[in-house]
């Protein structure tokens, strides 16, 4: 059995809400971040005997901005885990940071405390564009940020980027792409491109509704995809997965846990895990969820049971994320079936769409299923 496991922690706090944001985090809660710590750090001792079972290998502090609020909370976050971490297992903590609220005190405070990878959200190398979407920061932060956290000899640092984005035109994405090129030399080993998703009810989907912002149309946009595919890899940042490249070494970690459909344990409101073959997803009500600790009551929201199927189809949506696919042997190690005594026809069918291809060990999508993902995965759904 494998005995490792990845812990994910939310802090669901920010300065200001972005525009294009859906994820759980909130402004203006600043009175609750001392009980909601406390309360995170009161879940992770109660699953003690879980954590004292397993090998935590990879940590990730994610948000919301986990370097909104004081470093202190990061420090009482991180010792609370150590108690069930042996440091031997221990290989990548990762923090994810925003440009406005790096500080020095706060970096040296994240390393004594393990943190070894960070992950910046830049977004943007333009600060009217930055100002379209809701961010707090210039490039100047970042460009601050990111000096202080070579100062400190973080050596393993992530960037991310979003694309399209309101009013960015391909010669300015170019640049963008060029720009976050330049920085391996500071440092920077990985880089997260994510395809803009407009969520209802966000600020950005009434912007662009009512034609105060606009987006390229698809043509350019796919001219954005193949320059920053073509021109990331010649770079030395090699794709591994649909949204993510790195230099050779530098992959997260704990995200391949998830590609990998491995064991992780998610602390604090919104928080998810996979354990035991059943997905928990927390309470997003950062009230609720302290509520519920205090009262010692269930925390999550939503518990699903997967059976033998949905878990087999899972793996199977997961691992062709990665550009390496999925490994035909792991599957029949972890599930004890060849993959076409389940598959086989959705293989087939898809691979005479040319959307997947293989060879002897792997299935994998082809350039064109990497382009159109989602195709694929409704196949499986
Ligand atoms: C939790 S945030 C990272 C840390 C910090 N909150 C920040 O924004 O700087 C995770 C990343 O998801 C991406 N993201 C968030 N909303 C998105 C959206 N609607 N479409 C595409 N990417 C998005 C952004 O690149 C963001 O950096
Ligand atoms: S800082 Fe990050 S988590 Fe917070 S609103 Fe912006 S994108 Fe969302």
């Amino acid at each position: 059995m494998n005995n490792e496991i990845g812990v994910y922690v939310h802090i669901p706090f920010c300065l200001r809400k972005c525009y294009y944001c859906d994820f759980a985090s909130y402004e203006n809660m600043e009175k609750l971040i001392e009980p909601y710590i406390n309360a995170l750090c009161d879940e992770i001792l109660k699953n003690s005997e879980i954590l004292s079972q397993y090998k935590i290998t990879t940590i990730y502090i994610g948000g919301g901005t986990p370097s909104y609020i004081d470093a202190k909370y990061i420090k009482q976050i991180l010792d609370t885990l150590m108690l069930f971490t042996d440091k031997e297992f221990l290989k990548e903590v990762t923090i994810e940071l925003n440009p406005n609220s790096v500080t020095k005190e706060k970096l040296e405070i994240y390393k004594n405390a393990g943190v070894n990878r960070l992950s910046i959200g830049l977004q943007s190398i333009y600060n009217d564009i930055l100002k379209i979407i809701g961010r707090v920061h210039k490039l100047e932060d970042f460009e601050e940020a990111l000096k202080i956290a070579n100062d400190l000899s973080f050596d393993n640092v992530s960037l991310d980027l979003i694309y399209p984005l309101p009013n960015l035109s391909l010669e300015q994405f170019k640049e963008t792409v060029d720009y976050a090129i330049s920085l391996k030399e500071k440092n920077i080993k990985h880089i997260s491109i994510y395809n803009l998703e407009v969520h209802e009810n966000t600020k950005l989907a009434f912007l662009l509704n009512e034609g105060y912002v606009s987006l390229v149309n698809e043509d350019t946009e796919y001219e954005m995809y193949k320059y920053l595919k073509d021109t990331l890899s010649q770079n030395g940042f090699y794709r591994y997965e649909i949204s993510n490249y790195a230099i050779n070494g530098y992959e997260s970690k704990h995200n391949l846990k998830y590609w990998n459909q491995e064991q992780y344990l998610g602390f604090g409101s919104s928080a998810s895990s996979f354990f035991g073959g059943k997905r928990y997803t927390n309470t997003k009500d950062i009230k609720e969820y302290i509520k519920r600790i205090n009262k010692n009551e269930i925390l999550y929201d939503e518990c699903e049971e997967l059976d033998l199927l949905s878990l087999m189809k899972e793996y199977v949506m997961l691992n062709l994320r990665k550009l390496e696919g999925l490994n035909k042997d792991n599957f029949k190690i972890k599930y004890q079936k060849e993959i076409y005594d389940i598959f086989a026809e959705e293989i087939n069918e898809l691979e005479k769409l040319g959307l997947l291809e293989e060879n002897k060990k792997y299935i994998k999508l082809t350039s064109r299923g990497l382009e159109v993902a989602n195709l694929v995965w409704e196949k499986f759904i």
